[in-house]
């Protein structure tokens, strides 16, 4: 496995030489990436001579290879570490600066990324590189955060590089993670649907999306291919990840029936409104002073339509419930026959918050409970178990039958 490790102008840049001593030791093999500015703190040869392989300094670097250097690395490798990462390679990544080598890389590439930086503290908690930092955050990116000490400069406060060892074992973490699901197709939905009443207004919910953007990223990370349908939502695609963008229940229903069959995951994290008014009305409705009542047609229950044209998926609903959460999800799991279903309890306020506390339940009867995590470890949870029911299933099917459940 293959990890690009690239090393920024900072004081810390020495470390990364057992950063990449670590990973050689765990197997791994790396492809060093030096800014011009890191070589001015360590030598390029000193990455040379320890790892036997030509480091990347420059992006013209002329003559016999004839290969675009950063395509082709961009291509080959399986995750790209910027250790240590500077304020300024932070802010290119960010705004898809390419005026080196790295900065070009990381936009030529969609492998997973891990960033650890280390700067001064002032220029850790100044609100450009905060900004910055929660930009990568959204598409996806992993950080190491640094660590609070007394700091090269001679203040004290966080900025410190993180361990050697914290650095190798979560590059390590996302190296064997990011093959997990390589070559097979994850399908996610996400956000509310909204359902047009007239021009002005319309009927929707609390979704926000972030549990739905949340498991896009962790598929994607985890190397599928990755198809987002996703309702209106303020969230960015995460780097990688294929999107279809819909309104309406019928809408979302459409899309997700085109890319169903292609499936071997699906995750429907959607809020899908159950309702949508029995008319559309093309003027305004005008307001009047007495009690009035709005017709409601049910939508399409696309769950319990993709249950029942299972084929080879693993199906995964959520239930979002306000009393007997565990009896009101099993009952949906086996009546949508679905393979696993993540439950929350809603009137806990779930919705747009950054942590949630969810039960997953498989179909063979095991349920896990997730007390207040965030929504990422929730989806890396909901992924082990499809990817187990996965790995269970294909040991059951006979080769060359379609199996129906
Ligand atoms: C002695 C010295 C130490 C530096 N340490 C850091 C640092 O720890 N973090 C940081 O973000 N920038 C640091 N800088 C500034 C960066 O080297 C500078 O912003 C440079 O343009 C970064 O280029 P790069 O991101 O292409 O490596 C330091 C500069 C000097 C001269």
């Amino acid at each position: 496995m293959n990890v690009a490790l690239a090393v920024t102008g900072c004081i810390a840049a020495y470390k990364a030489v057992d950063v990449m001593r670590g990973l050689q030791k765990a197997g791994v093999s790396v492809q060093v990436v030096l800014t011009r500015a890191a070589a001015r703190f360590v030598a390029p040869l000193t990455f040379e001579a320890l790892s036997g392989r030509r480091v990347i300094t420059d992006m013209f670097r002329g003559g016999e290879n004839v290969q675009i250097q950063h395509i082709a690395v961009a291509q080959q490798v399986g995750s790209l570490a910027v250790v240590p990462a500077t304020a300024n390679i932070l802010a290119k990544f960010a705004h898809g600066i390419a005026d080196d080598f790295l900065s070009t890389l990381y936009i030529s590439t969609p492998a997973p990324v891990l960033l650890a930086p280390a700067m001064n503290v002032e220029m850790w908690n100044h609100p450009a590189v905060q900004a910055n930092v929660e930009i990568l955050r959204s598409r996806g990116h992993e950080f190491v955060n640094p660590e609070p000490g007394v700091l090269a400069c001679g203040m004290e406060g966080e900025g410190r590089l993180a361990e050697v060892e914290t650095i190798v074992s979560r590059i390590l973490n996302l190296v064997a993670n990011s093959e997990s699901l390589a070559g097979l197709k994850v399908l996610v939905t996400a956000g509310p649907t909204v359902e047009d009443i007239d021009p002005v207004r319309y009927l929707s919910n609390r979704s926000t999306g972030k549990m739905g953007y949340a498991l896009a990223q962790a598929a994607r990370a985890r190397g599928a291919e990755v198809f987002l349908v996703s309702g209106p939502t303020h969230l960015t695609v995460p780097a990688g990840v294929h999107a279809t963008f819909v309104r309406s229940a019928g809408e979302m229903k459409e899309a997700v029936l085109k890319l169903y069959p292609e499936a071997d995951i699906v995750v429907k994290a959607a809020a899908v409104s159950d309702y949508r008014p029995a008319d559309y009305s093309h003027q305004k409705i005008k307001k009047g002073e007495k009690e009035t009542a709005w017709a409601l047609s049910p939508t399409e229950d696309i769950l319990s339509l993709l249950g029942k044209v299972k084929q080879h998926q693993i199906l995964v609903g959520f239930a979002a419930e306000t009393e007997n959460l565990s009896g009101q999800a099993r009952d949906k799991m086996t009546r949508k026959n679905l393979d696993l279903i993540v439950a929350n309890d809603v009137s806990r306020g779930v919705f747009g918050a950054e942590n949630a506390t969810v039960q997953i339940f498989t179909r063979t009867g095991e349920s896990v409970t997730l007390e207040n995590q965030s929504k990422r470890t929730i989806a890396e949870r909901i992924l082990d178990t499809a990817q187990a029911a996965l790995a269970a299933r294909k040991t059951l099917d006979v080769p060359g039958q379609t199996r129906r459940t």
